[in-house]
């Protein structure tokens, strides 16, 4: 048998049918409605122990980056396996917070930290902040005094490598608003170094999402090995080497996700020769593969050359294919054999309203229902009421047992807040 790919992982056919592990979507969307966004918690947990695995001779700190999926109980699935968590806002840490999970296994990361954030995190007790300027150095050291807190501090340091992926998530080019150069780190650290509230205990890189290729983390490894070498001579309290996320995910057919086993080969000897305590913040390859957005057609309209499939979903739910052409494998729920060319539309009033464009798909009636694949990372998270739509329902699956995890809004949520002019 063909191995199934992984952006079908636990959803699977059974006489013809797609099912989240052991419940068929068909059941979900009449119990939930849609769109609605189903994920596995099996799938979940499998990647994260898939990772840890290949790790497990440095054993490091894995911190699941929040804004791929940030529901709470994504949040809970990861911190039973004893997860750490990336967060780049209040609001994040807030979420991790009000899941039960306690800070000092968190870092921050964020190129413009409010203050009330700063102040936020500290009361809390964060491992770490990630700092990207030296003004940043100086605000977090002036909040920390205020609020007579100590404050650790790890340096983002751009390595300037290529990661070879999407331009709009590439972080560790020169040209990019991250991090700092090794020269400007250096001088940094150096005042960090000489204030009071604040330590020195690391260097953080993250050179992009999506890489499929993990030569460029040795190269960036091997870029910024001298300065962590540097560092660790000169701070005594300088412990953490924290190399971000980015492992990529399989989309296509034609591609395969990043091998944690080829990963690993890599990075491990250059990071067990730092004696460094490691933390990686992997976001997407936790959670993408392990959700799908369940739509309905509600239209199929005919046009001159091509079909159009409109769906009950739209760029609202899922906004990665129009913010960045990104690929999402479309299967049908109940199996046809007939293929269609055309593009799957929602009903929002933008031209850029697709989740695919001008590609086979399922040639699927009206009412019948889809499975935007691989839409567990920065599907829901990145979601908007654009059009006056409320966000969609979230669904976790494991086994057979399934729980909504976030409801439907509703149209009163749309305008919750909202004053008149009086
Ligand atoms: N750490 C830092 C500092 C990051 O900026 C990010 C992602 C991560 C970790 C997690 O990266 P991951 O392992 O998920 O690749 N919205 C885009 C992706 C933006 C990624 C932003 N930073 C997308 O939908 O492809």
């Amino acid at each position: 048998m063909d191995r199934q790919p992984d952006y079908m992982g636990h959803f699977t056919y059974r006489n013809g049918e797609m099912y989240a592990e052991e419940v068929p979507l068909s059941a979900l969307a009449a119990q939930y409605g849609t769109p609605l966004y189903v994920y596995s918690r099996t799938a979940m947990r499998r990647q994260f122990e898939r990772l840890k695995q290949s790790l497990d001779t440095i054993r490091p700190l894995l911190c699941y980056s929040v804004k791929a999926n940030s529901n709470g109980a994504v949040l809970r699935t990861f911190a039973e396996l004893g997860a750490g968590f990336d967060v780049v806002s209040g609001g994040e840490l807030y979420r991790v917070r009000a899941a039960g999970i306690p800070a000092d296994k968190v870092v921050f990361a964020g190129v413009g930290k409010r203050e009330e954030e700063i102040e936020y995190a500290l009361k809390e007790g964060i491992l770490f902040f990630t700092v990207e300027s030296e003004s940043e150095v100086r605000q977090i050291a002036r909040t920390a005094q205020r609020i007579g807190a100590c404050a650790r501090l790890a340096f983002r340091v751009n390595p300037g490598v290529d990661p070879k992926t999407h331009t709009y998530i590439t972080t560790g080019k020169k040209e990019n608003k991250f991090g700092l150069d090794a020269e400007r780190a250096r001088r940094a650290c150096a005042e960090a170094a000489s204030l009071s509230n604040v330590e020195v205990v690391g260097l953080h890189l993250h050179i992009g999402s999506q890489i499929l290729d993990p030569a460029p983390y040795g190269e960036a490894l091997c870029q910024i090995l001298p300065l962590v070498e540097e560092w660790r001579n000169r701070h005594s309290t300088f412990r953490w080497l924290d190399i971000g996320g980015g492992l990529g995910i399989q989309y296509r057919l034609t591609e395969g996700s990043m091998n944690t086993a080829c990963y690993a080969e890599t990075v491990v000897p250059l990071l067990r020769q730092t004696g460094m305590s490691i933390v990686l913040e992997p976001g997407r390859y936790l959670v993408g593969n392990a959700g799908v957005l369940l739509c309905r057609v509600a239209v199929v309209k005919q046009s001159h050359h091509k079909t159009f499939l409109i769906a009950d979903a739209g760029m609202n739910d899922l906004i990665r294919p129009a913010l960045y052409g990104a690929h999402h494998e479309v299967c049908p729920v109940r199996q046809v054999a007939e293929r269609l060319f055309g593009d799957l539309v929602g009903p929002i009033c933008e031209s850029g309203d697709f989740l695919a464009k001008e590609r086979e798909l399922p040639a699927v009636g009206e009412g019948e229902l889809l499975a935007v694949m691989s839409a567990g990372a920065y599907g829901f998270s990145m979601s908007s009421t654009y059009n006056s739509r409320p966000r969609a329902a979230e669904v976790m699956v494991e086994g057979n047992r399934h729980q909504g995890i976030r409801e439907r809004e509703t149209w009163a949520d749309l305008v919750r807040g909202e004053r008149a002019w009086a």
